[in-house]
């Protein structure tokens, strides 16, 4: 087995790593968080060596009824999770996404490719599923993950009940330092597509549970545009996030409102850039109002097909002037992106970044503000951008809900990288202008809806202009 190397962390000891990592108490307590059938059927890791995994599927209630597919689901379930939590435990100090709290830098990413279940027998008693890793394989996963490799593994998996082997599986894992899912100018993994999907599925969700009128003006004009978007799983995401931070939905809604207020503000208005536009149905709604108006949606190639997949559901997506432009903002240049695709600079736009500047570092934003800047060539055009604090970023709010909130984030492997305090020289050091900037307290307080809620003061929305317009 190798002693050093780039990726696992070797010089955390076997110990150390079990107690504060692997023990089985610490991972089934995990698991159940994450897994709720899990927690419902008390299924939990009972043994966990160097390369070995032994679990507990109790009979119980939750894990039995007479149809012998229930039970050979669970049984199903809890192989995936035994030959799982073997992998796991070779894998020295690299904490699992979507299991342990930790960030896409350090996190390993585990999912299963290929599973055949043999049932031999009907399980009488609790079921122990057990997974050994051989020696050769063993060698194989630290290896390969150590050298950032992708891992393919076939495991066994053997579940005794009463003494008696009731089934044998074979198990197919594939396995790899997550980071690597997100490497700009690399074909993106399957796994990584659904998890950008997550996320702007999860605010499509959010935004569904936030769409409102005020002074007979429709924010939404149809919010079942936003429902089609977030889909079951968006509706499932916010609910949890929203558990997590109840704030969310009117956070949401205050951006919203807020980013809209500012395109229908701006005279003649004849173009919307869309920065990171996810599942942000806004054109299609804002069409009713401003049909002339073209909008141009960039986001990642998976994102935007996605949307346009969307987009083709919804009953006027025709009528709709957009231009979808593939692009990563890691590396490309969206002016020049924005140019070679008929976007004209000295027409009066709106851009939008929004629900994104978080996700990125003060580079990568920095860079993002350099090249709105030159797209702003019309004195009415104007830059609309959300901040989180930088005690957000940084965690030195110490106000539980916007932890639970960041753990939660976390788990969709969506840590917030980035919060910013100082907007007008944020923007300053690219030629922008600061028209307006104010917290959601701010925004509700102007509303005449005052809140004391300290959240509120974590969230600011910002408007700025080129900065030599006179
Ligand atoms: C939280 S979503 C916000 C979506 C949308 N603006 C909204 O408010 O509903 C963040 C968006 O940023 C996009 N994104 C993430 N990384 C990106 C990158 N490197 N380049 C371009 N877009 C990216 C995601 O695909 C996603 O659509």
């Amino acid at each position: 087995m190798l002693a050093t190397d780039q990726f696992l962390k070797f010089d955390i000891s076997w110990d150390e790593d079990y107690r504060n990592r692997v023990n089985p108490e610490l991972i089934t307590e995990l698991m159940h968080r994450c897994v709720p059938a899990c927690k419902e059927c008390n299924w939990q890791v009972t043994k966990v060596e160097e390369g070995y995994a032994e679990t507990l599927l109790p009979l119980n209630r939750a894990t039995t009824n007479q149809h012998g597919t229930h039970q050979a689901a669970l049984i199903s379930l809890s192989a995936d999770y035994t030959g799982g939590m073997a992998i796991v435990s070779l894998l020295r100090g690299v904490p699992m996404a979507g299991i342990h709290k930790c960030s896409t830098k350090e996190a390993a990413s585990l999912w299963l490719a290929a599973m055949n279940v043999k049932y031999k027998a009907p399980s009488t008693g609790h079921l122990i599923g057990r997974c050994r890793i051989s020696p050769e394989d063993r060698e194989k996963i630290v290896t390969r993950y150590a050298q950032g490799k992708r891992v393919l593994v076939t495991l066994p998996v053997t579940f005794e009940s009463n003494g008696e082997l009731v089934a044998e599986a074979e198990m197919t894992y594939f396995c790899q330092p997550a980071i690597q899912l997100l490497e700009p100018g690399k074909k993106t993994s399957t796994l990584f597509n659904q998890k950008i999907k997550a996320s702007a599925r999860m605010i499509a969700g959010v935004r569904a549970k936030a769409y409102f009128t005020e002074n007979g003006r429709n924010y939404r004009v149809d919010s079942s545009h936003t429902e089609i978007a977030a889909g079951p799983q968006g509706a499932l995401l916010a609910e949890k996030l929203n558990r997590a931070l109840p704030q969310l939905v009117d956070m949401v809604q205050a951006r919203t409102q807020h980013g809209e207020e500012l395109i229908r503000s701006i005279p003649g208005l004849r173009q919307v850039v869309n920065m990171g536009a996810g599942l942000d149905m806004r054109p299609f709604q804002l069409h009713a109002v401003l049909p002339e108006v073209v909008h141009f949606d960039l986001d990642l190639p998976e994102m935007l097909e996605e949307r346009n997949r969307i987009a083709e559901m919804l009953p006027n997506s025709t009528a709709v002037k957009r231009v979808s432009i593939p692009a990563d903002f890691l590396q490309d240049a969206v002016d020049k992106l924005l140019l070679r695709h008929g976007f004209n600079p000295s027409l009066p736009t709106a851009i939008i970044f929004e629900g994104c500047s978080m996700y990125f570092d003060r580079t990568i934003n920095r860079r993002m503000l350099d090249a709105f800047a030159i797209l702003l060539q019309h004195p009415d055009s104007r830059l609309w951008i959300d901040y989180v604090s930088e005690s957000v970023f940084n965690g030195k709010t110490q106000i539980p809900e916007v932890q639970e909130f960041l753990a939660r984030m976390d788990d969709l492997g969506e840590a917030f990288v980035f919060g910013c305090d100082d907007h007008r020289s944020m923007g300053a050091a690219s030629r922008l202008e600061l028209v307006e900037s104010l917290t959601v307290k701010d925004f509700y307080q102007r509303k005449g809806k005052p809140s004391t809620d300290p959240v509120l003061d974590q969230y600011a929305f910002c408007v700025f202009r080129a900065a030599d317009m006179t």
